[in-house]
């Protein structure tokens, strides 16, 4: 911060950082709302804009599909120019080459928890920001957090996406309730998607995002 010898106390010249990521521009947002995501456009903008603004270095995304949460994330690393994307899924169903992101992303075809330390290999450290949206059960949510705590950095942030979906949300809470590996920040998405099995009839909520940040020791 540069003060102006002429200026009095209370008035000063600020010259700007010249860190270019702090004038990066968003060229890329369209793709949160074109990437063939399992999404809801408000996800999906938000899965965009907080990659964009977190500036994480290392990302991971637990549960691919389509790929399109995945070239979310790229888009918005490309924009800052910096950082890469981790994706992992047993067995992914791309809609696209993913050669076309190759540039920051890679894909591993494997299973969280089990193969998430290649993940980590992969990247070269431990990630900062993580999108959970893998196997949707009780038992495998609490894994994939159990499983983070020895491959994201202290501050890390966690996505977990159909945070309203009923074993998604015990999971969760659950994991958060056992130790204080990390904190919750709430619902960064609230998304409720309260719809209805077809076959049965019977409801069936999903959607929202549910925010978790790995605690400092
Ligand atoms: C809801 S889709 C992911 C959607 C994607 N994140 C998006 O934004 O469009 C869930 C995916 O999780 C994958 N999956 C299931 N179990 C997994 C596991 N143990 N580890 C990683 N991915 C898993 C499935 O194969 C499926 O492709």
């Amino acid at each position: 911060m540069a003060q102006s010898p002429a200026a009095s106390p209370s008035t000063f010249t600020f010259r700007s950082s010249d860190d270019p990521i702090l004038r990066a521009q968003p060229h890329r947002l369209a793709t949160a709302l074109t990437a063939h995501a399992d999404q809801k456009p408000r996800e999906r903008v938000l899965l965009y804009s907080l990659v964009f603004a977190l500036a994480p270095r290392r990302c991971l995304e637990i549960g691919v599909r389509w790929g399109g949460g995945s070239r979310i994330i790229h888009a918005a690393l490309s924009d800052l120019g910096a950082g890469v994307l981790v994706s992992i899924d047993p067995e992914p169903a791309l809609e696209f080459d993913w050669g076309q992101i190759a540039d920051r992303a890679t894909l591993i075809r494997g299973r969280s928890p089990a193969d998430l330390p290649k993940c980590r290999t992969v990247a070269d450290g431990l990630f900062d920001f993580v999108f959970v949206d893998g196997d949707h059960s009780e038992p495998s949510v609490r894994e994939d957090l159990e499983g983070l705590v020895g491959v994201t950095a202290p501050g890390a942030d966690i996505l977990l996406h159909d945070a309203y979906h009923q074993p998604v949300a015990r999971g969760i809470d659950a994991v958060l309730a056992a130790g204080s590996s990390f904190r919750d920040l709430g619902m960064a998405a609230t998304t409720r998607n309260e719809g209805v099995r077809v076959e049965t009839g019977r409801p069936l909520t999903y959607g929202g995002v549910r925010w978790l940040r790995r605690t400092t020791p």
